[in-house]
């Protein structure tokens, strides 16, 4: 089994994470559930703020890019560990002020932010908006004038790069919708046009390539392409680019088909950024530009993983057996978006030796809806407490209530204690927006 530090087997052969007992967690505040080990999350978010500081003085920021896991205590945790965040919408942002999170520290993106989003960003003064279109500038610029302030701007910009990575979360491909091409004029033009702005200050560029991605070069390319487009436009516009934001991205294990990386390991992908940019700057006589990444999977990716009660078994002779959960694709919709894998654990007979291959299913009223297809698992029963790893990163983020399922809530584990940061959802919470008409009643 490959676990990692914050995951152990107790002397009862149960599942623990940060030094809790998964059964006695399942017990205490039911399943599904969704646990996260804080230590794991503090460990990254100092790895790759303290590599920034060690490796090149200081003189950028670590975002944690909060699509992957928002609620407030993450932002608290990001606020604590001083780093800053981004953002994509106005209810990441409204989550993230609630939580007390600096303004000045956050960042918001989106491929098509709306007005009242850039209204709210301006009126909170959150520190830059990474802008993908010339009518984002137009309104950015207006909205800035209305309120007598100028608003710090980055660019997105696409260099082109294919990762190896699935096709929904590659995004610096030629043909994404996000960014503007390096690799031909549009991304010079809309340079030249949020130049002229009154409004905005355009600070540099912003570059994301995909997700889950593992090879070091493809993140190095990127920061390759970048500088070169810095020198670029100091050439062409003469404009001096402040701050380059290299994205995130960096890859985490699933399962034993992906490479476990220990914290150093990030720190290494960081180094390789570092040392591209700054190899690059000394070539090209640029100053070493304001540096940012935003990491959001390797953070809380492996931090956390989901409890789940077996029920239904259903063995179809010489064909599948199904071992059905009692959640699924609304606490997890990664296997019917991205045919994504996963790594089963019983969490009640964790030193069980495999014994067969099962398909786990969710609950739901979709043959799709599954979590992990053809793995090996002990004879599971109905009752036992069945763990998936690695399901901190763009699982909570992304549930839903379909079948009017509730959203699991999700605990934080700390020194084998484990306390609410989302509690769980009620009858009355899903259908709180339910609204009937005089005439159907
Ligand atoms: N920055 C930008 C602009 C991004 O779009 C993303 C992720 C990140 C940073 C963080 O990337 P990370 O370090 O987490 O790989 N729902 C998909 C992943 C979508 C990623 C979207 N953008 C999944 O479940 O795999």
């Amino acid at each position: 089994m490959n676990t990692r530090s914050t995951l152990n087997i107790n002397e009862k052969g149960h599942l623990q994470i940060g030094g809790a007992d998964c059964v006695e967690l399942a017990k205490e505040f039911g399943t599904p559930l969704y646990v996260f080990d804080e230590e794991y999350i503090r460990t990254m978010m100092r790895t790759y703020r303290d590599t920034l500081t060690n490796e090149y003085g200081g003189n950028g920021i670590v975002l944690y890019a909060s699509k992957a896991f928002s609620c407030k205590a993450i932002y608290a945790i990001a606020k604590q560990e001083n780093i800053g965040i981004d953002v994509v919408s106005g209810g990441e942002l409204y989550t993230a002020l609630q939580a007390g999170f600096n303004p000045k520290n956050i960042y918001m993106h989106g491929n098509n932010k709306l007005d009242y989003e850039i209204i709210e960003a301006l009126d909170a003064k959150i520190g830059c908006i990474v802008a993908d279109s010339y009518s984002e500038i137009d309104k950015i610029n207006q909205f800035a004038k209305e309120r007598g302030i100028v608003q710090d701007i980055l660019l997105r910009i696409n260099p082109g790069i294919e990762a190896h990575t699935h096709a929904f979360v590659q995004t610096a491909t030629t043909d994404s919708k996000f960014g503007f091409s390096i690799n031909d004029e549009t991304a010079d033009n809309i340079t030249e046009y949020a130049l002229k702005q009154s409004n905005v200050a355009l600070k540099g560029y912003h570059c994301h390539i995909g997700s889950q991605i593992f090879e070091k070069q493809s993140f190095v390319l990127a920061a390759e392409k970048c500088m070169n487009f810095v020198a670029h436009v100091k050439e062409k516009f003469n404009f001096i680019v402040q701050t380059l934001n290299l994205g995130g991205g960096f890859g985490i294990w699933y399962t034993d088909e992906d490479r476990k990386i220990p914290a150093e390991g990030y720190a290494e992908y960081l180094k390789a950024l570092i040392d591209a940019v700054k190899t690059n700057a000394k070539e090209k006589g640029l100053e070493l530009p304001y540096l940012i990444i935003e990491p959001g999977r390797s953070i809380v990716g492996e931090a956390g993983i989901t409890l789940y009660t077996v029920g239904a078994i259903k063995d179809i002779p010489g064909v599948k057996k199904y071992v059905a959960v009692d959640g699924g694709m609304f606490d997890n919709p990664r296997y019917a978006l991205y045919q994504s894998k996963y790594t089963p654990i019983l969490a009640n007979r964790a030193t069980e030796e495999c014994a067969e291959i099962v398909t786990i299913a969710g609950k739901c009223c979709e043959s799709g809806d599954l979590i992990a297809v053809n793995v090996s698992l002990p004879k599971a029963k109905s009752g036992d407490i069945l763990a998936i790893l690695s399901t901190g990163a763009y699982n909570y983020s992304m549930a839903m209530n379909y079948n009017r399922n509730f959203i699991p809530p999700c605990v934080l584990v700390k020194d084998g204690k484990a306390e609410y940061i989302v509690k769980k959802q009620s009858y009355e919470d899903i259908t709180r927006n339910d609204v009937v008409p005089d005439r159907l009643k």
